[in-house]
């Protein structure tokens, strides 16, 4: 399976983009995770993207029809998801004028999300989900992934926590081979 990868933090050192990092190590092989940098990518606008989606956003949406699912990690802020992923979902929830289907529609989702605090953004994962089928994808699977007090379990971009490391590997497992069976 060939997975994309997209963070819903622009920060430098985002706990959210150092959990695709380890996911990208932690897959079955067999299976590959790129990740798609959000940065550059403007707000969603109808009346620009009447005219013609801008490069960037072709680029996102061309990554996102050529994966066969996404991994997406979004810090939780203010009990709700980014506004830089909810922006990049607006953008691919919709055909837009160059398109047959919006590259979200059936898509397969895995989410996962991390933050300093003790829940781990569940609040976030929760809306997440949410919009995420408002926007036609397949959220999948049903366990959560939550990485709380991640400023504990990673420093400089890796997670460093074997406990956290094995659920993320479990999780994703699940993911890329939906009968649960891992041998
Ligand atoms: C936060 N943060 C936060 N954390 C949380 O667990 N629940 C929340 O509701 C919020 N709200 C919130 C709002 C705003 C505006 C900011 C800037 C931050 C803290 C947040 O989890 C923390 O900054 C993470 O480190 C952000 O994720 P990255 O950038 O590390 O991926």
């Amino acid at each position: 399976m060939k997975l994309l990868g997209i963070s819903g933090s622009l920060r430098r050192a985002s706990f959210n983009t150092a959990l695709l990092h380890a996911a990208a190590e932690l897959l079955p092989s067999g299976h590959t995770l790129a990740i798609h940098d959000l940065h550059g990518l403007p707000l969603f606008d109808q009346d620009v993207e009447e005219q013609g989606d801008p490069a960037e956003v072709v680029a996102l949406k061309d990554a996102i029809a050529a994966a066969d699912a996404l991994l997406l990690a979004s810090p939780e802020y203010n009990g709700g998801i980014s506004g830089v992923l909810k922006n990049a979902i607006d953008w691919a929830s919709r055909k837009g004028t160059a398109r047959e289907t919006a590259p979200l529609a059936g898509k397969r989702v895995c989410i996962v999300g991390a933050s300093p605090g003790i829940t781990g953004t569940v609040r976030a994962q929760d809306a997440l989900r949410l919009v995420l089928r408002r926007a036609g994808a397949v959220v999948e699977p049903q366990g959560e992934v939550l990485v709380f007090q991640a400023h504990t379990k990673i420093a400089d971009g890796k997670l460093a926590d074997e406990r956290t490391r094995e659920l993320l590997a479990r999780h994703l497992q699940t993911f890329v081979a939906p009968t649960g069976r891992t041998s």
